[in-house]
């Protein structure tokens, strides 16, 4: 990725902060839309100051089209697509509420569909691209009280396999990772930390999403990609 100017989404996640240093290792320019300055601030505490430097930051919802398409027009050029933006609820069908489900598929569905869109018709000017998109185990193996969230990342399957089927005979390339759970910070607070050897570690994670958005990926298109660790 030297040289490659990559848009990483829900940087500031927990996934995020697995993926920011491979990233930077690979050489690439980082920008890393944000809500909210306090996750900037707290990204600054964490990271190097040589990492954190390297990282642009603009403020977005990538829920709203009209801030995806400032965000992209900002950067000019998008080499790389990492979305990592994505979000979890549960709840029995007949008691979840509509608004629930709608905001499921806002989050997961409909931050990718933007993203993605504004991102090609950069890739599509510039003849070169890698989107890599995030998934769940849910979207292939749903389980009660996850419909909207395995509704939703079915979604995010379905659309990144369409646009690797719509960009075949370009430099550009479209995959989806499917992780059960992640080792971060928010999981361990949510589940406790007793199965975490078994968890995706995000660092172990990252290694597969930078692979995939690094021109060494040229001839993998439309892949759903397992990433269980041990469960
Ligand atoms: N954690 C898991 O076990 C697990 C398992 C399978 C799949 N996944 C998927 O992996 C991805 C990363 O998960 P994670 O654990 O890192 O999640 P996370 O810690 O909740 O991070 C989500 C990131 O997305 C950002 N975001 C959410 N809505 C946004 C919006 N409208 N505009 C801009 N940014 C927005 C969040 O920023 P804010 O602070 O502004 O909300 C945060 O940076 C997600 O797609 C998730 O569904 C996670």
């Amino acid at each position: 990725m030297k040289g490659k100017q990559v848009l990483l989404t829900g940087g500031t996640g927990g996934l995020g902060l697995g993926v920011i240093p491979v990233i930077l290792a690979q050489g690439a320019e980082v920008t890393i839309p944000y809500r909210n300055i306090k996750d900037v601030e707290r990204l600054k505490s964490i990271l190097s100051p040589t990492d954190f430097a390297r990282l642009s930051f603009v403020p977005s919802n990538l829920e709203e089209e009209a801030s995806v398409e400032n965000l992209i027009n900002h950067i000019g050029r998008v080499d790389v697509l990492i979305h990592l933006v994505g979000g979890f609820s549960m709840g029995k069908t007949h008691e979840y509420s509509f608004s629930s489900w709608k905001h499921e598929l806002d989050i997961n569905l409909n931050t990718t569909f933007l993203t993605c869109k504004y991102s090609l018709k950069k890739m599509l000017e510039h003849g070169y691209g890698r989107i890599v998109t995030v998934g769940s185990k849910a979207a292939v193996e749903p389980a009660g009280q996850f419909a909207a969230y395995s509704a939703a990342k079915a979604g995010v399957v379905a659309l990144t396999q369409a646009i690797a089927d719509e960009t075949k005979g370009t430099n550009i390339t479209a995959n989806v990772v499917l992780p059960s759970v992640i080792d971060t910070p928010n999981n361990r607070k949510a589940m406790g930390a007793e199965n975490a050897d078994k968890w995706v570690k995000p660092e172990s994670l990252a290694q597969i999403i930078c692979f995939l958005g690094s021109e060494a990926a040229k001839d993998i298109r439309g892949a759903a990609i397992p990433v269980y660790g041990n469960i």
